[in-house]
């Protein structure tokens, strides 16, 4: 008896909560700019950085079969929040220095922009963004102890302040900058005696490392004769160390933990050694504005690419969305080795990696070509079957060598399933659907041409069990 009303509630509350995940009628989209904000904690010797991160939103009005989805501002609002992390004045110094660094004199938790850690977004161009939040990497229950993957929480609103939606993503933060605890300098005073010679510097400190050596994240233009920040800091560095965790956070944070870490690349290969990326400078790099790009010929290519001169973090592609509206920031880019930074997409689509299930913005899977003008792939019901079982019934041809391969499926259990392809090393290199499914059969075609030569596998998983086939593409 007990189990039969375990089994009733289970039905009972399943449509309901479909009703609120899936029936939304809005998506809405948040990250940060960067992968990793770096910021000093002690501000008394030295400021590399300030505590200040930003964050982005964009709200999409969700589509169907006859209308196509809508990137929403005007009439809309969008409020920013860290649950958990309500003040920063104490877990920093920053404040106590501010005016000697900076010559401003923000309110304790107000940042160099005027923005706290909570706040109102802006509306720009067709998103909302805010700019400066001066948060540190301790949340209010632990002041020791770093927490570089902290969430945001976004929420937006319509016209008569109702809630629409919300969404949370991770705001990165570390404070592990590690002159002294990398082991290399002894002390923070020691970094400052070797400019002692240098007219203008604060012998006892504090010291703002921008002031004179000029510094595109902080928008300063330096001191004549002095050389660029980046430029000064690997140049110096380069002969004795490679190790960029030495100085960029770091053995702890470990910021860069992305699907491009998961495929293998080091940092110097897609930057170059310590050494290069000071020697890159000098040959007329300009720091922080220009960085590797995705599009790159031995990289994605360019049906990849960042819009012309802009970074990956500023560009748009498919419908005017961020690339890290569905990608995530840059060093971040799902999936990740942090459960934080997957949260959105699984949220949305089931699953951690890009964004890319059609009917989470479309309603429906579009029978025309979505990102990066790949085709979506037609789930077609055969009419008239009958399943007697969970299974594929034919992968076709198989070996394939006409660029297409046809699968055929059945479901005897209805329900939500999921059709992906691996290699053969166990990479998903497609969707085919992901949906509710009643009993039947289906079919659909997977376009093969951009497939490499090998042996592939079908995957069918979802209620009634995980099903694969193999096949081959020649
Ligand atoms: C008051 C201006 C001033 C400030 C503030 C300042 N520097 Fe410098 N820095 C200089 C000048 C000028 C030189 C070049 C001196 C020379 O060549 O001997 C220099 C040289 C350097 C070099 C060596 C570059 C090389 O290739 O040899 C490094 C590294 C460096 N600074 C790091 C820092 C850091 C880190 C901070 C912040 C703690 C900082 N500087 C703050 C003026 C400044
Ligand atoms: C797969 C290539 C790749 C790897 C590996 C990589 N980076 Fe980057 N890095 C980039 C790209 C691309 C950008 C520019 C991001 C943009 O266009 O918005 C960038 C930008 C940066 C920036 C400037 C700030 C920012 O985020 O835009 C820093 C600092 C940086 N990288 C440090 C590192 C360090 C340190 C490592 C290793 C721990 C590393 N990168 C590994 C590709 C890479
Ligand atoms: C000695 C410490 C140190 C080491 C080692 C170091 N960095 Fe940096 N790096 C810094 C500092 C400090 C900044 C911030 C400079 C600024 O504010 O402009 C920076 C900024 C950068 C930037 C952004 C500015 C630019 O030039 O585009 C990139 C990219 C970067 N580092 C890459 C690397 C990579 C890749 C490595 C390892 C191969 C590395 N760094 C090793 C200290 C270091
Ligand atoms: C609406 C979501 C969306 C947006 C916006 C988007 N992408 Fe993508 N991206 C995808 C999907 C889905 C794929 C996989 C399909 C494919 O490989 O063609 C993909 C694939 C990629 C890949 C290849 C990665 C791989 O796994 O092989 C790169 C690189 C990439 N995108 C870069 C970008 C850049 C740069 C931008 C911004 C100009 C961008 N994307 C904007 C959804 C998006
Ligand atoms: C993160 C949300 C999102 C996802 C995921 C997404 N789209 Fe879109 N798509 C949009 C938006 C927003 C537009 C812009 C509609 C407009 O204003 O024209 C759009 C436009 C389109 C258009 C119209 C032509 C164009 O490129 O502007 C097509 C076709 C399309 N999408 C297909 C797809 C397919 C196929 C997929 C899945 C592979 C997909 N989209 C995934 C948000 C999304």
């Amino acid at each position: 008896m007990k189990r039969k009303l375990l089994f009733f509630g289970l039905i009972a509350t399943f449509p309901f909560l479909f009703a609120g995940v899936l029936d939304q009628q809005y998506v809405i989209l948040g990250w940060n700019d960067l992968g990793m904000h770096c910021a000093n904690k002690n501000f008394s010797k030295m400021a590399i950085l300030p505590p200040y991160n930003n964050l982005k939103v964009q709200i999409i009005q969700k589509g169907d079969a006859s209308t196509m989805p809508m990137v929403l501002t005007t009439g809309y609002s969008v409020t920013y929040e860290v649950p958990g992390n309500t003040y920063s004045d104490g877990k920093t110094n920053f404040w106590t220095y501010v005016n000697q660094l900076f010559g401003v004199s923000p309110a304790p938790n107000i940042g160099l922009t005027g923005v706290g850690l909570t706040g109102n977004m802006d509306m720009l161009n067709n998103h909302f963004h805010v700019e400066g939040i001066p948060l540190t990497p301790y949340p209010d229950s632990d002041l020791v102890n770093e927490h570089p993957y902290q969430l945001a929480l976004m929420k937006a609103f319509d016209a008569a302040n109702n809630l629409i939606g919300q969404t949370r993503n991770v705001i990165p933060v570390s404070a592990e900058i590690s002159c002294v605890s990398s082991g290399c300098h002894g002390s923070e005073q020691g970094i400052l005696n070797a400019h002692e010679s240098v007219t203008g510097f604060n012998a006892n400190g504090p010291n703002l490392c921008a002031s004179c050596h000029a510094d595109n994240a902080l928008g300063t233009t330096g001191t004549p004769g002095t050389p660029i920040f980046s430029k000064a800091i690997h140049g110096k560095h380069g002969g004795y160390t490679n190790n960029c965790y030495k100085c960029h956070p770091g053995p702890n944070t470990q910021c860069y933990r992305d699907a491009m870490k998961t495929a293998g690349f080091t940092c110097q290969d897609c930057h170059g050694s310590v050494a290069q990326v000071a020697s890159s400078i000098t040959a007329g790099r300009q720091p922080w504005l220009q960085e590797p790009s995705c599009s790159s010929a031995t990289c994605h290519g360019s049906a990849y690419a960042p819009e012309p001169n802009l970074l990956f973090r500023q560009s748009k592609g498919h419908g005017g969305l961020f690339c890290s509206a569905c990608h995530g920031s840059p060093h971040a880019i799902v999936p990740t080795t942090q459960p934080n930074d997957n949260l959105q997409n699984i949220t949305y689509q089931g699953w951690a990696g890009k964004l890319a299930l059609c009917s989470v913005c479309h309603g429906v899977t579009p029978n025309m070509p979505g990102p990066h003008g790949a085709m979506p792939t037609a789930v077609n019901e055969i009419e008239g079957s009958i399943a007697t079982d969970n299974s594929f019934v034919s992968v076709y041809p198989n070996p394939a060598n006409d660029g297409q391969v046809n699968l055929q499926f059945q479901l005897k259990d209805p329900g939500n399933y999921k059709v992906l392809v691996f290699d053969i090393n166990g990479r998903q290199k497609a969707i085919l659907a992901h949906q509710d499914f009643s009993a039947g059969q289906y079919s659909m075609k997977l376009n093969t041409l951009a497939f490499a030569k090998g042996t592939y596998i079908a995957r069918l998983s979802g209620k009634a069990g995980t099903f694969t086939r193999k096949f081959l593409i020649e």
